[in-house]
């Protein structure tokens, strides 16, 4: 196990989580259960983001028990214990003696035990923070725990009371990266930028679109990202206008232009990255003319990324170059102010600006605080990433202007006094992009 998180700092959140817990409290987080792709086939296994973001412990089958004050060590790990002829078969086990070697946990035991171990622990604990609700089976489960309690009342047991959704408290934390994290976060979109650069100079040949998914896939596993944040979007021509995309079967046209949406996951840490550009290497006028609306879009977006300002600002920087823009073109007509009022832009532009960028490629975090957005803080990650869609099928507009999809997408980091932006090495201006597909 080589991370770029050291296991301190996991030991160090679980500390800081446990530092807001109510005294007399425990929380219970368990691991991803596995997951059936077909038949007896698995899909590749990934940790639950909140487990893996308090452990850096990568197995199924584990639950992890925070007991602020218990004497015999607060961070306590359930796990599978090590078994010779089944790890000949499916790989080595970590056990109970390696989580407390390998990955600091405080005091550990077999998972197979849990039924008869953790019930004593939670006793005499008035509160239960656990992820209430997100799954039917833990559910359930900690239901049984506390009934097991609740049979020994009359042996003088108390049972706990109060359950607690264990969120809130973690996913504050979650919401502000650490250096350790920017580094990963930042090495991830490294590797996502130079899988953009691979599929532009992948494009000139042609192919399909799923040509282009193959190089982006490629270039991830070459430098040991195994998993993509989510699906890769490859979408040729017309697919760029169509927001979640996945098919990536279509053939690349000489004078489309293709939308990429594709990122790698490091250490579980997602990049997400929107480069969008034309298959043979040159924009068209009508093509470029929206591209650079897009560009000044995303270029003021990421202006409007710095502490103090509240979470929506960058949004509306990027709705008034749009907005502006589509009036400048011919594709809306009135004023800037009456278009922003009567929101003209959404038939071209129906998503946000942006969203919170982590473990999860949507990460956790509020966006708003009580009635007002939150304020943008050192540490937070966010995308900026506006776009421009002109449908085939909008009559409202010049012929010319239809089946034209353009977004931009980076990640960005808030700074002191600003921000920086993760993925930088994906060209973006449209004299960047021809210089490398002629290239
Ligand atoms: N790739 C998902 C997103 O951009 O939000
Ligand atoms: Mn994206
Ligand atoms: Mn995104």
């Amino acid at each position: 196990m080589s991370s770029m998180i050291a296991m301190k700092e996991f030991a160090d959140r679980r500390r800081r989580l446990m530092e807001q817990m109510a005294p007399d409290s425990i929380a219970l987080l368990p691991a991803a259960p596995e997951r059936t792709r077909n038949r007896d086939v698995l899909h590749p296994y990934r940790q639950d983001s909140d487990f893996q973001y308090l452990t850096g412990f990568g197995e199924p089958d584990a639950v992890l028990a925070l007991i602020p004050g218990r004497e015999h060590g607060e961070a306590v790990l359930f796990c599978k214990e090590r078994n010779p002829e089944k790890e000949l078969w499916d790989g080595f086990l970590v056990g109970p003696e390696g989580a407390i070697e390998r990955y600091g946990l405080d005091d550990a035991f077999p998972i197979s035990d849990i039924d008869d171990i953790l019930p004593g622990m939670i006793e005499g604990r008035s509160r239960i923070y656990f992820p209430l609700g997100r799954d039917a089976a833990f559910d359930h489960q900690v239901m049984e725990w506390v009934k097991t309690i609740r049979s020994k009342v009359r042996t003088g047991a108390h049972p706990p009371g109060e359950f607690v959704a264990l969120e809130h408290l973690l996913h504050e934390l979650r919401l502000f990266k650490s250096p350790a994290e920017i580094k990963v976060m930042a090495r991830a979109g490294q590797i996502s930028a130079q899988a953009h650069r691979n599929a532009m100079l992948r494009a000139r040949q042609g192919g399909h679109e799923y040509n282009l998914e193959a190089t982006l896939l490629h270039t991830f596993m070459e430098h040991g990202a195994r998993s993509t944040a989510y699906p890769s979007i490859v979408g040729g021509g017309a697919n760029g206008c169509i927001l979640h995309y996945i098919v990536n079967q279509a053939p690349l046209k000489d004078g489309d232009l293709v939308l990429i949406d594709a990122g790698c996951e490091l250490e579980c840490y997602a990049s997400d990255i929107t480069r969008t550009f034309p298959v043979n290497g040159r924009f068209s006028p009508e093509q470029r003319a929206l591209y650079e609306v897009v560009l000044a879009a995303q270029l003021a977006a990421i202006e409007a990324v710095r502490p103090g300002n509240h979470w929506n600002r960058p949004h509306e920087a990027a709705l008034n170059v749009l907005t502006q823009g589509l009036i400048d073109l011919g594709l809306l007509s009135g004023t800037l102010d009456d278009a922003l009022e009567e929101e003209a832009y959404r038939p071209f532009f129906m998503h946000r600006t942006g969203h919170w960028l982590g473990l999860d490629v949507h990460d956790v975090g509020d966006y708003r605080v009580g009635d007002a957005w939150r304020e943008l803080e050192p540490g937070m990650v966010l995308t900026v990433e506006p776009g421009l869609y002109v449908a085939p099928d909008n009559t409202r507009v010049d012929a010319r202007w239809r089946g034209i999809g353009i977004r931009i997408e980076d990640d960005v980091v808030v700074t002191k006094d600003g921000c920086r932006v993760l993925t930088d090495d994906a060209p973006k201006t449209v004299a960047d992009i021809e210089a490398l597909m002629a290239g």
